[in-house]
């Protein structure tokens, strides 16, 4: 099997040194890893796959060097900056930040969910926001079958969506430390504000939401809606998501695809009070759904319950997958 050079551009960072864990789990074939970070960490050693390797400052000459892809999590002003110039050095970035996520000339791609999208790249791909990953693996089954005219998100996102800092905020509350971080504490809170407001009264984490699930299953007249809140847990995004479809369904139907699509384990067994958890979910790479129920106050209509570790699906993994699926579709 080809092998290719892969940088990992925030290779100190909470989701790239994700991305190394990820890429040597799932066993992509890396010829030569080039990890990059700020001037700050340059010349840091860091492991992949039991081998130890210097970190390099992020430069534009860093990108002179025979590589194939760049996983890029350092930022959205850092891929702003570095992405282009990588991209025109012939390098195929995939990029977690959302520098480029709306970009109409920028693939958003959840593999399980429209890997097609893959094939109209020009060198830079967008990795969308967690929340939308798995929110987007556990609707598109539904979305195929019977078609959805509203979508309501109620989130309730793990303190290490905002990385490292975010994680540390968390882990001082608890000791009682102030929190310098967050807008008011997190520790034993809840935070209805992720990231900064629009002027429309929405987050951008909200907005990002309803522009991203519009942008990957292509259809501007999806009516969406979201709320997104930080919670106290360090690992895996919990959502509530409010559907109204254009059909008919059964919750039989439902269930079934879902034990046939891929990406998804189904786990819905409220007499044993059977549903995902983020503890459960830590570290997979898989999308749990669970409590399953019609919305009686429409005529088509259910919620459901959806968990992933937004660092592995909703970050990490989803890059890494991206990159196997360039493989698998020649594209590299
Ligand atoms: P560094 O560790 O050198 O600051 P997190 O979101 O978990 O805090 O991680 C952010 C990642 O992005 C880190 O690897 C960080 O590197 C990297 N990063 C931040 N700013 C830059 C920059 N200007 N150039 C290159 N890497 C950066």
């Amino acid at each position: 099997m080809k092998s290719y050079n892969v940088a990992v551009v925030g290779a100190t960072g909470m989701v790239g040194q994700k991305m190394l864990q990820v890429l040597a789990e799932l066993k992509f074939p890396v010829k030569n890893l080039f990890p990059m970070a700020s001037k700050r960490s340059a010349g840091k050693e860091i492991l992949y796959n039991g081998k130890t390797y210097v970190v390099e400052e992020l430069r534009d000459e860093a990108f002179d060097q025979d590589i194939d892809i760049a996983l890029f999590s350092a930022g959205g002003d850092t891929s702003q900056r570095f992405s282009p110039v990588a991209a025109a050095k012939g390098v195929i970035v995939i990029d977690n930040s959302s520098a480029f996520r709306m970009d109409p000339t920028v693939p958003l791609v959840v593999p399980e969910v429209n890997p097609e999208d893959l094939d109209w790249h020009k060198n830079i791909i967008a990795n969308p926001n967690c929340s939308t990953i798995q929110a987007m693996v556990a609707l598109k089954p539904l979305y195929d079958a019977f078609g959805i005219k509203r979508i309501i998100f109620s989130t309730y996102q793990a303190v290490s969506g905002s990385g490292m800092k975010g994680y540390a905020a968390l882990e001082g509350g608890i000791k009682g430390e102030k929190d310098t971080f967050n807008p008011h504490p997190i520790a034993y809170n809840c935070l209805p504000q992720i990231d900064t407001f629009t002027d429309n009264g929405y987050t951008k984490e909200e907005m990002k939401m309803v522009n991203e699930t519009q942008k990957i299953l292509h259809d501007d007249s999806l009516r969406i809606t979201a709320t997104a809140v930080r919670v106290p847990v360090y690992y895996a995004h919990s959502e509530s998501i409010n559907v109204e479809f254009k059909k008919e369904f059964t919750l039989d139907e439902i269930k079934s695809l879902y034990s046939k699509s891929p990406g998804i384990v189904l786990q819905d067994d409220p007499e044993k009070s059977i549903y995902p958890l983020a503890i459960n979910a830590e570290n997979r790479d898989e999308v749990f759904v669970g409590r399953i129920r019609r919305d009686y106050s429409v005529d088509n209509g259910i919620n459901l319950w959806v968990v992933a570790d937004n660092i592995r699906k909703g970050a990490a993994t989803n890059a890494v997958q991206i990159a196997f699926a360039l493989v698998e579709r020649h594209l590299i």
